[in-house]
């Protein structure tokens, strides 16, 4: 099977507008659900495939529960063209897609090797339903070997079929900053794309060229491919530990740190990232395990990243005990009524994975602290919060009585905060956002600190 020379864009191009070629998207979550908007304005004929009813049915309505704009839009005007259907049985939905682009999450196992149940279930639907001349494209962030080790032998073992020569395999990491998704996909980014073979990687790069307009970036195997995602997120991960323990330094020392960060990134080499109360969210805290889990196998030193790991993880334990501080310690603390702001992983998104705001949360449990709330202007419901947590959007209800307030997210909601706002609570700002002209004496923050300066030229 050769498409070198048969296959042109256009010619593609004309089978996925005319649905004769239609674009199967497993897994309508975060990064489906975009991608699935992407390929609709396209003009691709889209089959949603997803295993949650809640999903399923948002997704017949034309809705999402992503809050990623242009989505919604995109599903509306789908269904409304008889260009977008949604499946509950995968098998089926192989049977009549062309293209199967792989969108199920893989998470880290208790902090080691990754779990790939979602992965390995769906492949093996697809593989059920797979004909000659089918394409697979993985785009979950995955250990490396992953699409040839696991997927292509599942895909294989179910079809009968042979890579390369009756089916194409493609690796496509998503490149996305929850909030853009569309606009990175379709304009931000090139799609990075490897394929199992010189075939598939043709068709690989023919087909993303039809929704990225920054191009497509072919790189010569899967592996190297997925390598590239997980080296994107290390390199986030380790420069945010980088600027935590700067950023600790400088509290020491008495230096601003955000302003020594300002000028030191005025140069052109210099890149720090922003400290904080830690890292959340799916991708970054996750990557860098799947690097250590294999790296740990095969006996491979990567202690920079394992390090960075740790310094992340401890940032909400360093966040309470310096909230400590501006109640004279945690033993005042324990009696206290306080109010975490934020609950998402980070500021302007409503996903609650992995966010820091749960390790604050049991940080202050240790200490046995009664009374606390969470305030999230976008998260209205969680289920992973301890039921005595109250999960308020009332930014009033949130800090009434408060004798601590702790910033976590940096929604932009909260970054003009004053004192008239948040009441006679002690304010920390895990983020460093807020103005500290703004506030009174029991104000500490990331970065800029409360403790006094270190005589260094003493020793
Ligand atoms: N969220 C991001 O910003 C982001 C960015 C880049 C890459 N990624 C990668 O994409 C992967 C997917 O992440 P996400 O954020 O979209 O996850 P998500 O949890 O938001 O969505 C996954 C969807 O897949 C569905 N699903 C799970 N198992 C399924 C199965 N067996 N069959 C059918 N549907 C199934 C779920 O119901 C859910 O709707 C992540 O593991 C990550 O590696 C995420």
């Amino acid at each position: 099977m050769n498409n070198n020379g048969r296959l042109t864009r256009a010619t593609l191009a004309k089978k996925i507008k005319s649905g004769e070629a239609k674009v199967a998207v497993y897994g309508l979550g975060h990064v489906g659900s975009p991608l699935s908007a992407v390929w609709l304005r396209a003009g691709a004929h889209v089959i949603g495939v997803d295993k949650s009813p809640l999903v399923l049915e948002n997704a017949r309505k034309g809705r999402t529960h992503i809050p990623e704009p242009g989505v919604n839009e995109a599903f509306k005007l789908g269904l409304k063209e008889k260009r977008f259907s949604v499946y509950e049985d995968p098998v089926r939905a192989s049977r009549d897609s062309r293209f199967k682009l792989i969108c199920v999450p893989v998470l880290a196992f208790g902090g080691s090797s990754a779990d790939l149940a979602a992965v390995k279930d769906v492949a093996s639907a697809i593989g059920n339903g797979l004909k000659p001349g089918d394409t697979v494209s993985l785009n979950p962030s995955v250990p490396p070997g992953t699409s040839e080790d696991v997927v292509v032998p599942i895909l294989e073992n179910a079809s009968g079929l042979k890579v390369e020569n009756d089916f194409y395999m493609l690796y496509n990491p998503e490149r996305i900053y929850e909030g853009r998704a569309i606009e990175d996909i379709e304009q931000r980014y090139p799609a990075v794309v490897a394929g199992a073979g010189p075939n598939s990687a043709s068709m690989g790069t023919i087909f993303y060229s039809l929704v990225s307009k920054k191009g497509v970036l072919t790189v010569s195997s899967m592996r190297t491919a997925e390598t590239e995602k997980l080296l994107e997120g290390v390199y986030r991960d380790v420069n945010i530990a980088l600027a935590n323990e700067m950023a600790k330094f400088c509290e020491r020392i008495g230096v601003d740190f955000w302003e020594a960060r300002d000028a030191a990134n005025s140069q052109p080499f210099c890149h720090i990232h922003r400290p904080g109360a830690g890292v959340g969210g799916a991708c970054i805290p996750v990557y860098p395990q799947f690097i250590l889990y294999a790296a740990d196998m095969l006996k491979v030193d990567c202690n920079i990243t394992r390090l960075s790991r740790n310094v992340n993880d401890s940032m909400p334990a360093y966040v309470v005990e310096q909230a400590a501080k501006m109640l004279d310690g945690k033993d005042n603390l324990a009696g206290a009524t306080v109010t975490l702001l934020g609950l998402a992983f980070r500021g302007g998104v409503s996903d609650t994975r992995l966010s820091p705001t749960y390790k604050v949360i049991e940080e202050l449990k240790k200490i046995k602290v009664k009374h606390i709330r969470v305030h999230d202007p976008l998260v209205t419901n969680d289920r992973d919060l301890p039921s005595d947590v109250l999960l308020t959007s009332d930014l009033a209800d949130a800090v009434k009585g408060a004798d601590l307030v702790i910033l976590i997210a940096d929604h932009p909601e909260y970054r003009n905060l004053d004192s008239t706002k948040l009441g006679d609570a002690a304010v920390y700002d895990g983020r460093g956002i807020l103005d500290p002209s703004k506030f009174g004496l029991r104000f500490g923050s990331i970065g800029r600190g409360q403790s006094t300066r270190t005589a260094l030229s003493r020793g």
